[in-house]
């Protein structure tokens, strides 16, 4: 916490002339009206009404820390990435963590994925990591992704979410039961951003230094283990404390107790996709771990809180499309929307020169382009060098080695389904599972789903959700059919 000097220092304007009354605005005498001239109320007036910038649309509630990421196992048969290239190689990082449909100031304790976003910043640019505390996702392409958040937040007639609106969604989507099973289940409700997995989700493309090609799923376990909240406990914490997640991190933190997780990835030779059980692009689905083990890769630790909860986490910018060299997208189709809304996003909420910002902007090495100007630039240090390329001035230049591998093609451009491996379909890893679970676990999970769609007004939208529980396992069908006619008699 900041002491207060003994020798106060002399309040100033923005334009760092002394202020004489920070009390009094001045007025045509003791008892006239305001003055135009009062520059020092004018300008505090005024700065105050622009002190919010949009939120994020999605993800909007959040908690940010720096810390590092240590290699602790030799990986470099997998990818050529520098920072992860040598055992005990540290990098910098920033993480934030977030839930996602509601608004700034929503309750931490809801029943929503987290976001688990990480910024490495690397000798070879910022690597971003941007996943979630789930290893799935509820959608397969991201033409449905605009959709599907305008089903899960609030209505623009009634100004809230209504599980109608979710429900009817999901009705439509049944590549989503997988991660609906997930969120209804123990994990849905994280104790706090600690006792939490974090999860790249999507398969990402790794090189080697021989340019061998291998497809990577990412896991961060956490080492302060898994906690959750039963929906009970978290429907009272979020009237009882909204920022607990908040107030967890910042005073763990504080109080020296840093958490860290272990990275583990799940790496597929580029060779086995095509015939893979599963697509392996297909960000509903995961690999079992008797297909793909885990390797440890290295350990994260959060260490330092941020100084300005403004400056370094609401104006924090992620984006899935910020590689190192020997990292690349997969051809996802959902990751390879989320290349582009990212940066589109921070473009509009943040600008242009957002990549400026202490939080952005890389930290072990410089940006060199010649991108320039725009609002609100603050770059200086190119401003005699050339902003165009090729030059004859020594001005930086293209390396021509791509920083990923590239991918053969077939078929026509069109709007395709995505192709369909042998055991694709929208239920199996669903029930996979909920078989999975203890009874209590099953019994928690059947309830919870029962709470949100017995209170759907439509009988057709609430049969339509049942067929997809039924269709990845009866047992679960049986019990979801029979807690929901239940609660509907009541
Ligand atoms: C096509 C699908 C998706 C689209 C179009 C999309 C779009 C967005 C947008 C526009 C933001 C707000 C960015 C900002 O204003 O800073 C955001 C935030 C976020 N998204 Fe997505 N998203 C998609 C899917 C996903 C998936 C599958 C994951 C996880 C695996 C994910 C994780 C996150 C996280 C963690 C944030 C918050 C980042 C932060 O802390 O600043 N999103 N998303």
């Amino acid at each position: 916490m900041p002491q207060p000097t003994s020798a106060p220092r002399t309040l100033t304007t923005e334009s760092g002339a002394p202020v004489a009354d920070n009390q009094n605005s001045a007025t045509a005498g003791a008892g006239g009206p305001v003055l135009l001239q009062d520059q020092h109320l004018l300008e505090k007036l005024a700065r105050f009404n622009r002190e919010r910038i949009p939120e994020r649309v999605v993800h909007a509630r959040g908690s940010g820390a720096y810390g590092h990421f240590e290699v602790t196992d030799d990986i470099s048969a997998y990818t050529g990435a520098h920072f992860l290239g040598a055992v005990g190689r540290r990098t910098q990082v920033f993480a934030r963590f977030s839930t996602v449909a509601d608004n700034l100031g929503g309750p931490d304790a809801a029943r929503d994925p987290r976001g688990f976003a990480l910024k490495f910043y690397t000798e070879e640019g910022n690597y971003d990591l941007v996943g979630n505390n789930t290893p799935v996702f509820f959608i397969q392409d991201p033409l449905k992704f605009p959709d599907f958040i305008h089903s899960q937040k609030r209505d623009p007639f009634t100004g809230k979410q209504e599980p109608d609106n979710v429900w009817d969604f999901w009705a439509h989507s049944p590549e989503a039961t997988h991660q609906v099973t997930w969120l209804m289940g123990d994990r849905g409700v994280p104790a706090s951003y600690r006792h939490m997995n974090g999860y790249g989700s999507h398969t990402y493309q790794w090189t080697n230094a021989e340019g061998a090609v291998f497809y990577v799923k990412y896991h961060f376990r956490t080492n302060q283990g898994i906690r959750c909240l039963s929906s009970e406990q978290a429907a009272e914490l979020s009237g009882s404390d909204p920022n607990s997640h908040q107030t967890d991190l910042l005073q763990a933190i504080e109080r020296g107790v840093c958490p860290s997780w272990t990275l583990h990835v799940q790496v597929m030779p580029a060779q086995d996709a095509a015939n893979y059980r599963f697509n392996p692009f297909d960000v509903t689905k995961v690999w079992p771990h008797a297909d793909y083990p885990l390797h440890r890769v290295g350990r994260l630790v959060l260490d330092r809180n941020p100084d300005n909860v403004f400056a370094e986490v609401e104006q924090s910018a992620f984006s899935p499309n910020n590689f190192v060299p020997g990292i690349g997208p997969s051809p996802d189709r959902m990751l390879q929307g989320r290349l582009f809304a990212y940066a589109d996003a921070h473009r509009y909420r943040l600008g242009v020169n957002h990549t400026q910002l202490p939080v952005n902007a890389p930290k072990a090495t410089t940006a060199r382009n010649y991108g320039r100007d725009g609002l609100m630039a603050a770059n200086a240090q190119d401003r005699h060098a050339k902003n165009y390329e090729p030059n004859s001035y020594a001005g930086p230049v293209e390396t021509g080695a791509p920083l990923s591998a590239p991918r053969p093609l077939t078929g026509r451009t069109g709007t395709h389904e995505a192709p369909q491996h042998a055991q694709d379909d929208h239920f199996f890893q669903a029930g996979e599972l909920y078989r999975l679970m203890s009874d209590e676990e099953r019994g928690r999970l059947v309830a919870n789903i029962a709470g949100g769609l017995s209170q759907v007004s439509r009988e057709d939208v609430v049969e339509a959700n049942l067929t997809h529980f039924h269709a990845a396992d009866p047992e679960y069908g049986k019990l979801v059919t029979e807690a929901v006619h239940q609660l509907r008699e009541d």
